[in-house]
């Protein structure tokens, strides 16, 4: 069944197919999705790294991003077959994959992980599964990232489909800045998971009054290589849409 992912419409984590909304959570003695994302630290530490990221100019990394990419990182690997626990991790990797930005942008997704340790370790997970979260933590950055397993793979994915007109913080800035105004045009944006084709594609709707779409190629070229590797890492192609044209 061809499965669509809304990467616009879903801006709270719990929501949908994600962990905590009737979707089973871990077994007995495992840290949940829910338990993670309800931490008190967990949520200061995703506000802080937002509002670091507001002081230098960054677009929307709060609470509406991890929460997104949480739930399109696990949805994307429940369509794939793979298993619930390891979709659940791929959860707690999303939702945990920017609070290094609360200590420095530069190298943001090694600290985070150093920093998702220490929660996750204090809220009693083996190391075995920390390692996992560590890893997709870690490597989810376009320019020094890669994907080292399904977990990594399935938070890369959902990171770099979040563009979109709801991250810009200052509307009156995409004249300025062009990172502003390509998320500012994007109307619509989806990842479609279609299992039985074994196809990845994120399919976008650009105001081209906005932002032609030349421009989303100058800034997004990498990181929709990194999609590209990150779905052929799950066995499946990977493609993009724009206004319903293919374009790769
Ligand atoms: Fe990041
Ligand atoms: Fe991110």
């Amino acid at each position: 069944m061809n499965q669509r992912l809304t990467s616009n419409r879903v801006s709270t984590p719990g929501t949908g197919n994600a962990p905590g909304a009737g979707a089973p959570a871990g077994g007995a003695g495992l840290v949940t999705f829910e338990q993670v994302r309800d931490n008190p630290r967990v949520k200061a530490f995703i506000r802080s790294a937002d509002s670091a990221l507001e002081v230098i100019g960054y677009t929307e990394h709060g609470e509406r991003h991890v929460g997104l990419v949480a739930h399109i990182a696990y949805n994307t690997l429940k369509r794939l077959g793979h298993p619930e626990r390891e979709a659940e991790l791929a959860a707690i990797a999303g939702y945990l994959h920017d609070i290094g930005n609360a200590v420095n942008r530069e190298v943001h997704a090694e600290t985070g992980a150093v920093m998702a340790m220490r929660i996750l370790t204090d809220m009693g997970m083996s190391d075995e599964e920390v390692a996992k979260v560590m890893g997709a933590i870690g490597n989810h950055h376009e320019t020094d990232g890669s994907a080292i397993s399904p977990v990594a793979a399935a938070v890369i994915l959902g990171d770099k489909s979040d563009v979109h007109r709801t991250r810009v913080r200052n509307p009156d800035m995409i004249k300025f800045d062009v990172h502003d105004r390509v998320n500012y045009a994007v109307e619509k944006s989806f990842l479609n998971v279609d299992e039985s084709r074994k196809e990845i594609t994120l399919e976008l709707t650009i105001d081209t009054k906005i932002s032609q779409v030349m421009e989303y190629f100058e800034i997004f070229m990498t990181r929709m290589l990194a999609c590209r590797k990150a779905a052929i890492f799950l066995g499946t192609s990977f493609g993009l849409t724009v206004n319903g044209n293919r374009l790769t």
